[in-house]
């Protein structure tokens, strides 16, 4: 190790002291953060330089131990911006383009807004697509019909009905007709059981944006402890499956966990996907940790999170805004599953 500190009695104490005690944390970003009170109690009036020094850690680290500067934000919209760029490089190469048919029941206006993203990252993209604007009294039959004719469609890789459908509608019975291996979205049951297995072919797109942003903050996941709020089907179960899957120690708490503080403070990853505004407050974040808010809530015209942002960013690590975190990187996630479809549909023709 580089060490550039004098090399007086006192400062080879300070530095045996220090390495001993901390170096294997403190190459770790969330100890490195949890354990700040700790550090500066023993370094008291230290150097920056001394301390970087001795300790090889990035510079986040640094910055956060001596100046206890806010969670860095995680910019869904940049890392997503990127991936649907290079999407759009492999696609200009590709003789047959991915194809995406987007299928709206209704009016809702919130699914109406999606799709419309939808639609335009796919153009962005380079994604053929064809929308179906369906009137909300369609039957189940006809929907079915539909789905099923996309499902023989050759230029159709990626099928996505738009969820929630009208309530004579049975969802279930319509999402898992989409064949599996056009099942875009990562909802139909095969797709869902397949993150049981090492053996994810389609997973679902949020759950995946998750992912890809807590890795984006070059953090580990494995041995963390995660905790998942939230037990959605297309969220909460997925993301706990995926982060098991990548070996952290994962919680799944929900709105019978009896005290939620108790578990969420012990998070070095929290992940929270309720859909309650402001659920989450500084007190219940851990010093240091990653937090990504897949809340989306709409108070007075104003998009927000089920994370208190802006006195939980004072604590965290790293957090996602909303909007701008993990709603850009589904979309871009979706793109992405919608090419990996190109290949599945090679290897099953
Ligand atoms: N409704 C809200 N989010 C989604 C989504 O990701 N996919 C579909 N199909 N419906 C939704």
């Amino acid at each position: 190790m580089r060490c550039s500190i004098g090399n007086s009695k006192k400062h080879k104490n300070i530095k045996f002291k220090l390495i001993k005690k901390f170096n294997p944390l403190l190459r770790n970003q969330f100890y490195c953060s949890a354990k700040l009170s700790k550090i500066q109690r023993i370094f008291g009036n230290a150097r920056k330089s001394m301390i970087s020094d001795i300790f090889p850690f990035n510079q986040f680290c640094l910055a956060y131990i001596f100046n206890k500067m806010p969670a860095k934000i995680i910019d869904g919209k940049k890392i997503a911006e990127k991936i649907i760029n290079d999407l759009k490089s492999k696609i200009k190469n590709m003789k047959e383009k991915p194809g995406l048919a987007l299928v709206l029941v209704g009016n809702n206006p919130a699914s109406e807004v999606y799709v419309n993203f939808k639609e335009k990252d796919s153009k962005e993209a380079g994604v053929y697509c064809e929308r179906y604007n369906l009137d909300e009294n369609i039957s189940e039959m006809d929907l079915l019909n539909l789905v099923n004719n996309l499902n023989q469609n050759p230029k159709i890789h990626g099928v996505l009905v738009q969820l929630p459908l009208p309530k004579h509608i049975d969802e279930n019975l319509v999402t898992n007709s989409i064949l599996p291996h056009k099942d875009v979205d990562g909802f139909t049951a095969v797709s869902l059981g397949h993150l049981f297995s090492d053996k994810t072919i389609l997973a679902p797109a949020t759950a995946r944006a998750v992912i890809h942003l807590i890795e984006s903050t070059g953090a580990k996941i494995e041995g963390k402890n995660a905790v998942v709020v939230g037990r959605s089907n297309i969220v909460g179960k997925p993301v706990a499956m995926m982060l098991l899957e990548k070996n952290a120690t994962v919680t799944i708490c929900h709105s019978r966990t009896k005290n939620l503080e108790e578990n969420t403070k012990k998070a070095d990853i929290l992940v929270v996907a309720v859909g309650k505004p402001n659920l989450i407050t500084k007190d219940m974040v851990k010093e240091g940790a990653v937090v990504i808010d897949v809340g989306i809530n709409r108070i007075g015209g104003k998009l927000v999170g089920d994370v208190d942002f802006n006195n939980v960013k004072e604590v965290a690590g790293f957090i996602t805004p909303v909007p701008g975190g993990v709603g850009p990187m589904t979309r871009a996630m979706l793109m992405e599953n919608t090419l990996k479809a190109v290949e599945l549909a090679k290897r099953i023709s």
